[in-house]
């Protein structure tokens, strides 16, 4: 008999899987239903197929399928001993359920291998899966491919919506009808990248999901169509030739493998479980100063301790400090690795700048890059033989710079030493932990490749200073947003969405990186203008307005500004504290996809509704569609009018009488028309903003 065994998350997905009968029939546990809670009720009606005249039909949507013995498609799990046992069947097949967690266990009794795959149900309605496979033979086994998990769509036509880019370009949106063939993305930077996002949507007329892959490495999603139509999305870590050779007794243990109905379930997974936040809740997102675009190299205490003053005048609440602050680094061919204060720029340690910037009510934020060293640095010099290197190969520089190999504890316990020495004895509250490089050449000590080794061991240095200072927050970057997951999250705070900060930029990279990451972890700042990766020039109301949802920061030298340029922004700085709770915690976020070069995102509570709109390129349209807003936005009912907009006079090209009468709040709607009519807002000139603040109409007694 098989058994049928599932996995619900509350108000999320579930996963109906069909296990191999217990009779020492081999198999993998087939997809009976996935998706939202409606699916579990499918029936189950054993199908027939005509596989090329086969006997038996072998069920082709099943978790994680090994391949051979009549499954023709793309095999998540393989590997062999010195080319034995390159065929896996796993039987006697357990099963756990407790709440939450479904916890599947199987044997190969013929190659000697047993596998726990975990499936669990997370906050938000999203469910994961992992994999643990151990080596039961007397000899090594080279695992050459094992998947995290797999997701089925329906059987009908599908689209992909992944996320491309490439440094200073991230998370731009593409979407791919799938075909027959296989759909694969292959990630072989060794640091998440730029271009190949570990996460993605899939979907058809019936479905639409997301999954990501909770990993920074390599890693490899295909999704490929069954003999049945429906198609396995499969996404695991990719291992480079022979890294993954399991001892007798060893075992692999993949990283985790997510997915979720939606972007609001991602998110609310995120804000309830993957981040850890000192103190256990999330304080409300300091406004923060970063010193990079502002100074780069060019430390001068006296002119850093009056930017953090003047920062605080305008209302930042933390003042970090980038790159260019320890010894001989005055520009970026040196000294990576030594993280000795420079006593040239700062003759009396950093001290007295932290000082001056916590007396001033901010918090303090150190730049590192912990994982980097360059070939000039005292490090280098004394320790050549800690960069990854493959003997016989040359060294290949990027930014200057190679990696240190941090599976040799030596090298970690350096690190940990020389970061933990800095934050023990300075009130040092917030790391940027950076990561400037492609990994080119993983190899370790052994000669093998190392790469997987490499994140863990990444993972494990960020988790001793987590446990070290377990008050200090960690920002994610890597030349931007090249290392931006789920792996990565678990240990930090914050990521640097992308080192480019032109505003106009940002609303794609904003927009597609808010699908899997809530507002407040992307970093948003304004810089100056003309802009210093695109020489463009914008308004100071449309840089801060298209900054505004996010992690608000502001990233140039504040003493540069003019007076009225200061003012404007302090108000758009108390603005943001004034909206964050909504646009960040309390608020029910929406966006929509952009039109005609039209921007739209926001948040919702029962008693404000904050709109942020930007007009990106000139609209090609006669007029701006009407606004409509999400029903999950207008189920909050009632009457509601526009109370505030910001600025007071937006840059519209042409405006109506009854547009003015709407903007100046003297016309009230209902919110639910909004839905279908939507609000008829003027069009916005090219590269300029709205936010509007929606409130209740008071004393409406149908307001729910
Ligand atoms: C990377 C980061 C920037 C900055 C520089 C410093 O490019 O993404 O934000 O920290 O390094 O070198």
């Amino acid at each position: 008999m098989s058994r049928t065994v599932s996995l619900s998350s509350p108000d999320g997905l579930t996963v109906t899987l069909r296990l191999p009968p217990a009779d020492g029939s081999i198999g993998m546990p087939q997809f009976i239903a996935f998706g939202l809670s409606e699916a579990s009720d499918a029936p189950f009606i054993e199908r027939a197929s005509r596989i090329n005249g086969m006997d038996d039909a072998v069920a082709s949507a099943v978790l994680l399928p090994t391949g051979g013995m009549g499954f023709f498609g793309w095999p998540a799990i393989c590997g062999h001993r010195s080319g034995r046992d390159f065929v896996l069947g796993f039987c006697n097949w357990t099963a756990e359920e407790s709440e939450g967690r479904l916890a599947l266990a199987a044997t190969d009794t013929v190659a000697r291998m047993s596998l726990r795959l975990t499936l669990s149900a997370h906050k938000g309605g999203v469910v994961s899966s992992q994999v643990c496979l151990t080596n039961d033979g007397d000899v090594p086994y080279q695992l050459d491919r094992c998947m995290a998990g797999s997701f089925p769509t329906l059987a009908e036509d599908a689209t992909v919506e992944s996320f491309t880019g490439m440094w200073g370009r991230e998370f731009q949106t593409r979407r791919e009808k799938l075909g027959t063939g296989i759909w694969l993305q292959e990630n072989r930077r060794g640091r998440t990248s730029h271009d190949r996002f570990p996460m993605l949507f899939v979907e058809s007329a019936n479905q639409r999901f997301g999954v990501a892959l909770g990993f920074s490495g390599n890693h490899q999603i295909v999704i490929d169509r069954c003999d049945d139509g429906r198609r396995l999305v499969h996404m695991g870590e990719l291992f480079e030739p022979g890294e993954m050779l399991l001892d007798p007794g060893e075992s692999y243990l993949s990283p985790l493998a997510y997915a979720g109905a939606d972007s609001a379930a991602f998110h609310s997974f995120v804000r309830q479980e993957l981040i850890t936040w000192p103190g256990d809740v999330m304080t409300p997102r300091p406004v923060t100063l970063n010193t990079w675009e502002g100074n780069y190299f060019d430390h001068k205490v006296a002119s850093l301790k009056d930017q953090a003053s003047k920062a605080a005048e305008l209302g930042i609440e933390r003042f970090v400090l980038d790159d260019g602050w320890f010894a001989r680094r005055d520009d970026d061919t040196t000294s990576l690795g030594d993280w000795d204060i420079d006593t040239t720029k700062y003759p009396d340690g950093l001290a007295p700048l932290v000082d001056h910037v916590t007396s001033l009510g901010m918090e303090f934020g150190l730049w590192f890059e912990p994982e980097m060293v360059n070939p000039t640095s005292r490090l280098f010099e004394t320790h050549p033989e800690w960069v990854l290197q493959v003997e016989g190969r040359p060294l290949r520089l990027s930014r200057h710079q190679l990696v240190l190999d941090l599976t040799r504890s030596e090298v970690a316990d350096y690190l940990f030493a020389k970061i933990d020495s800095l934050l023990s004895s300075h009130d040092i509250s917030y790391i940027k932990w950076d990561m400037n490089r492609d990994l080119t050449h993983v190899g370790g000590r052994d000669g093998k490749a190392a790469t997987a080794r490499q994140m863990r061991a990444l993972y494990g240095l960020m988790d001793r200073i987590r446990r070290a200072h377990p008050k200090v927050e960690i920002e994610s970057c890597a030349s931007g947003g090249g290392r931006v997951d789920y792996g990565v999250l678990k240990y930090t705070h914050r990521v640097w969405t992308s080192d480019c900060t032109d505003a106009l930029e940002r609303l794609e990279i904003q927009h597609g990186a808010s699908k899997f990451f809530p507002p407040e972890l992307l970093g948003a700042h304004v810089s100056a203008s003309p802009n210093h990766q695109t020489g463009r020039q914008l308004s100071l109301s449309f840089r801060s307005l298209v900054a505004m949802a996010y992690h608000f920061g502001v990233e140039l030298n504040p003493l540069n500004m003019t007076l009225p340029e200061q003012d404007e922004l302090a108000q758009f700085i108390a603005l943001h504290k004034r909206l964050r709770k909504l646009l960040h915690a309390l608020g029910t976020q929406f966006r929509l996809d952009p039109v005609d070069g039209r921007y739209v995102w926001g948040a919702a509570s029962a008693e404000r509704i904050a709109v942020i709109v930007a007009q990106g390129s000139q609209m090609v349209g006669e007029q701006p569609a009407p606004l409509r807003l999400p029903t999950h936005i207008t189920q909050f009912g009632g009457r509601w009018r526009i109370a505030d907009r910001t600025p007071q006079q937006p840059d519209f090209i042409r405006i109506s009488e009854g547009q003015s009468d709407l903007l100046a709040g003297k016309i009230d709607f209902s919110l639910v028309s909004l839905t279908s009519a939507g609000l008829p807002l003027p069009m916005l000139r090219p590269e300029s903003a709205l936010l509007i603040e929606l409130e209740p109409t008071t004393g409406d007694p149908d307001h729910g």
